[in-house]
């Protein structure tokens, strides 16, 4: 069935997708960009085996900037790919290195789950702390350890997610849940939750504004808008940045309403319905978690994505959603005054939050696609 574009528009118009635009364009799942999340644990050679999980890590933008030389025997250099970063809303790559973080405790702990120890030096040859480059993010010893414990966090990894979807704002987050959460960081981060009422209505409101100062800040929006990827071929084509997938996102596409061009356009559709979708999954916080750090050193950021995966993996094994918000935690000068304001709210004026996340319950979502390990061993 073929519908025609005045149909197909003023069905958006009316807010309402019929289940003719999802017969219209079949199924539409990106198998080839989701491939990594079958594949992982699949092979024979260990260290591949654990990257296979750590490339499943959470990440800014889903940018897996991530690159690891294997040339050395019981060994794993990690690099940043440093055409990888977000110069405009990461400026000094901070969250860039938290995802890195992320991608070490993945590793870690796949690695343990099958006998093998991996001591971890950061950032070995140095590093600048106002902008990534060449040298080493981590030198990583991999060897067999018959003592070594599993990680009971092992078996969350395929299931984990950043849940970018609204919450039940009828289903409380529970005391208990918050406190298991906080006392999982183990790696010289301090972790708060909270699920009061007061706060969450403070915190609603600051990070909908910071949200706001995101999409109207040309360079910080255009930013995402490059990192599109729209519909199924663009998905498995580029497996990273901001999937714009499923029939709903593919129909707006193929009659012309969803494009990066019209994303870009502040008076489109296309960019108020952005807008809504991010709004409705930030206004339907119902508690939150957040990570701090007395300094903000290199390796303050890993250890801070290490505990970050932690709390994620965390959450999926107790049924909770968790989902990062760091527009407010961003270091550019239009969101001075929204980042100053957020760490008061959060009484840590004299900390560094490094990561805040919004916790809620929702119907589970599909994975977010990667790109294949092989694409990330830059020497074999
Ligand atoms: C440091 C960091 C910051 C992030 N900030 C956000 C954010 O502000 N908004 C958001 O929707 N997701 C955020 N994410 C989540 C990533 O977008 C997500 O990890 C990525 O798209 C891959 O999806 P997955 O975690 O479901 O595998 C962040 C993740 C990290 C590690």
């Amino acid at each position: 069935m073929k519908m025609g574009r005045r149909k197909a528009i003023s069905i958006i118009g009316g807010g309402v997708i019929v289940g003719a635009t999802v017969l219209f364009l079949g199924s539409r799942r990106p198998a080839k960009a989701l491939a990594p999340w079958q594949q992982a644990g699949t092979y024979a050679e260990p260290r591949r085996r654990a990257l296979s999980y750590a490339i499943l890590a959470p990440n800014p933008h889903n940018r897996q900037p991530w690159q690891v030389d294997l040339a050395q025997e019981d060994k794993i250099i990690l690099y940043v790919d440093t055409d990888r970063l977000l110069p405009h809303t990461d400026p000094f790559s901070r969250q860039i290195t938290i995802g890195l973080g992320c991608f070490l405790e993945q590793l870690r702990i796949a690695a343990a789950q099958d006998g093998y120890l991996t001591t971890i030096t950061a950032f070995p040859q140095g590093y600048d702390k106002n902008q990534l480059d060449k040298r080493p993010v981590a030198d990583i010893s991999f060897v067999r350890d018959k003592t070594i414990k599993k990680d009971p966090l092992f078996p969350h990894i395929l299931t984990r997610r950043s849940m970018k979807v609204p919450f039940d704002t009828e289903r409380l987050v529970p005391d208990d849940l918050l406190q298991d959460l906080h006392h999982i960081v183990q790696n010289n981060t301090h972790a708060e939750a909270t699920n009061k009422p007061e706060t969450i209505r403070r915190l609603r409101q600051l990070t909908h504004e910071a949200m706001a100062i995101e999409l109207k800040t040309p360079r910080t929006y255009k930013e995402s808008v490059d990192l599109f990827r729209i519909g199924k071929s663009e998905i498995n084509e580029n497996p990273d940045g901001i999937s714009l997938g499923g029939p709903l996102m593919d129909s707006l596409s193929a009659i012309g309403l969803l494009t990066r061009e019209t994303a870009l356009d502040t008076e489109s559709s296309a960019y108020q319905q952005g807008m809504n979708m991010l709004m409705a999954n930030i206004d339907t916080a119902m508690g939150y978690i957040w990570l701090t750090t007395a300094t903000n050193s290199r390796i303050d950021q890993l250890n801070v994505g290490r505990d970050w995966a932690r709390i994620n993996l965390a959450a999926t094994s107790r049924g909770i959603g968790l989902h990062p918000i760091s527009q407010a935690l961003q270091e550019y000068p239009e969101m001075q005054e929204n980042f100053s304001q957020i760490h008061d709210v959060l009484d840590a004026k004299e900390t560094r939050v490094q990561m805040l996340g919004r916790l809620g319950y929702a119907a589970p979502v599909p994975p977010a696609p990667r790109w294949p390990l092989d694409a990330k061993i830059i020497k074999a």
